[in-house]
């Protein structure tokens, strides 16, 4: 069982260079509402009600105020800095107090997932027992990725961005690991880009032949926003989805009110709180319903 998540949303944003010189990525908007929303919905549909938020030094007060303590939420959010962005497993480090002796889940903070069947895999959150889980999506271009083999249902090779093709199958934003993370990630080497790299942990795990992973399928979508051309193309997506269907994607307050973690008087107060906006307009149908 997991039930606790960790949101690491800092990072340097080059790619998306001139924009991210102002502010942080996740912060920018997808659509209708910051990109962070994104992953944290989907802990949320997970039922994962413990949050850290790691961001970039200088930056909590930002994000504190788009979602400030989640008690709004029904959900607590806790933030956390990286000093500087040594490389992904450094939240293990970073949210060694938050994790206590829990399995955690990670998420990517520019990472977006959707579809169908996906709320049926996010169960494996609830199931967990141990060792690591990490989800898998075929993706047209695998040099860009850390890519994994798979020979008779188990991960045979791990490799970061094969020049050479190797597998379409790569290594998603969404990790789950089981407590011993904190202990493995203390023995990582930094990589030649001086980072410390999740290839390398989730290797240690494949070596004690316990390594897991979820193939997601072809109904559900899931692109990284790091690239400008991948942020704008997200953004399309989810603005033809909500206006076709006439349904949001990652709007927290409908997934919190519908899990039953706010009442009526707190989706009234958070609608006072947005203000006069289309998010508000969606929120007072949900009331109504
Ligand atoms: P990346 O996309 O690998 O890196 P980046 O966001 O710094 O972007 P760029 O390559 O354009 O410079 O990071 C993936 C996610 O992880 C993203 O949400 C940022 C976050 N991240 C950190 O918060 N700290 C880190 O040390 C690293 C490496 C990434």
């Amino acid at each position: 069982m997991i039930k606790k998540g960790i949101i690491l949303a800092g990072g340097k944003g080059t790619r998306l260079s001139p924009i991210t010189k102002s502010t942080n990525k996740q912060l920018l908007p997808i659509y209708d509402k910051p990109l962070f929303f994104y992953p944290l919905s989907n802990l949320m549909l997970a039922d994962i009600r413990n949050i850290l938020i790691i961001v970039n030094k200088g930056q909590i007060k930002n994000f504190y105020n788009s979602i400030g303590n989640g008690s709004h939420l029904g959900i607590k959010i806790f933030y956390k800095e990286q000093v500087s962005p040594n490389g992904i497993p450094e939240s293990f480090k970073i949210g060694k107090k938050f994790i206590g002796k829990s399995n955690v889940a990670l998420i990517l903070g520019d990472n977006f997932f959707y579809g169908q069947g996906l709320i049926d895999q996010l169960e494996e959150l609830k199931k967990f027992k141990s060792g690591c889980t990490i989800y898998l999506k075929d993706v047209p271009k695998p040099e860009n990725y850390g890519v994994v083999k798979i020979k008779n249902n188990k991960i045979s090779l791990i490799t970061e961005k094969p020049k050479k093709f190797v597998s379409s199958k790569a290594i998603t934003g969404l990790y789950l690991f089981d407590n011993d993370v904190i202990k493995l990630t203390h023995k990582l080497k930094p990589s030649k880009r001086n980072e410390t790299e999740i290839v390398d942990l989730i290797k240690y795990y494949q070596k004690k032949r316990k390594l897991n992973h979820i193939k997601l399928g072809r109904g559900a979508i899931w692109s990284d926003a790091g690239k400008i051309d991948d942020f704008t193309n997200i953004s399309n997506f989810v603005t033809s989805v909500e206006k076709v269907q006439g349904l949001k994607i990652a709007c927290l307050d409908e997934i919190a009110y519908k899990k039953n973690w706010i009442k009526k008087d707190q989706l009234i107060k958070n609608i006072n709180f947005y203000g006069n906006c289309p998010y508000s307009d969606y929120l007072r149908k949900i009331l109504k319903k």
